[in-house]
């Protein structure tokens, strides 16, 4: 267990008593309620702070972090895409644990990060900010950097921005779930892994059943860095069958 996991571990072990949960946040004057209330939780988070002592960029880190701690899916000179990647705390994740940093002298990795919105660089990591994923010249430029190689990790924490309407968030979420899966099945190595985010809903059973067709194994998966009032769970896929090509 590396020291970052041991240090979550030990977050998830807070409870009200921390002094953490009993800050009171001082600068809500003048705030929206939705404002107020954002920031509480906040301050009420143990993964918020872990992820600003440990240099991360977003809490999520966390997720893929306890994904990798529990399946082993990244690991030194692994191709890694990285979908829906801003601010950039899964490519942080990716590029350390791939070594696509070449901080140490492990077998070098690649990570590419794709995201609608742009986004500071990541050592190590090819960034693509202002490109939707979804796009056939998104797809075509990840394409021409593979040079043909293909991937051994997809990672998809994508999400549409929520209306708040349950079901219409679910299909547009799924949609961007298939599009990864899409994806994943032309440019992904033979036993590659597929992980994929989807706000749980009356297709998310469907699409599993799609993941089973073209990987070996499926599993569903809530880290404990997932909030408690949120739907989202993450489809990890392994063993990816390849495509016959006669
Ligand atoms: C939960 S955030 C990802 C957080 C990221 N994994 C991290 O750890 O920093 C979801 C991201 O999906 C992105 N996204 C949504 N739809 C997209 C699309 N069609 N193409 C690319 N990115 C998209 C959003 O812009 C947002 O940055």
């Amino acid at each position: 267990m590396n020291s970052l996991y041991r240090s979550v571990s030990r977050a998830r072990g807070v409870h009200t008593g921390c002094a953490l949960l009993r800050e009171t946040p001082r600068n809500l004057k003048g705030k929206k309620h939705s404002s107020q209330q954002w920031l509480v939780r906040q301050l009420r988070d143990p993964y918020v702070e872990m992820a600003k002592q440990e240099s991360y960029r977003c809490r999520s880190a966390f997720k893929l972090l306890e994904i990798n701690e529990r399946f082993k899916i990244l690991s030194p000179g692994l191709t890694v895409i990285d979908c829906g990647a801003a601010p950039g705390s899964w490519t942080q994740v990716a590029t350390n644990l791939t070594n696509a940093h070449a901080k140490r002298e492990d077998p070098v990795g690649r990570v590419y990060a794709v995201d609608r919105l742009p986004f500071y660089p990541v050592e190590g990591a090819t960034i693509l900010g202002n490109m939707d994923f979804t796009s056939a010249k998104t797809q075509e430029a990840l394409s021409e950097m593979l040079r043909g190689d293909k991937a051994d990790v997809v990672l998809s924490d994508m999400a549409p921005n929520a209306s708040g309407v349950r079901e219409m968030d679910h299909d547009n979420i799924m949609l961007l779930a298939y599009a990864v899966l899409r994806f994943a099945v032309r440019f992904s190595k033979a036993q590659g892994t597929l992980v994929v985010k989807v706000w749980d809903g009356g297709k998310a059973q469907e699409f599993e059943e799609n993941l089973s067709k073209f990987y070996g194994s499926v599993k569903v998966i809530r880290p404990d860095a997932t909030r408690d009032e949120s739907s989202e769970k993450f489809f990890l896929a392994r063993g990816f069958k390849g495509l016959k090509t006669s």
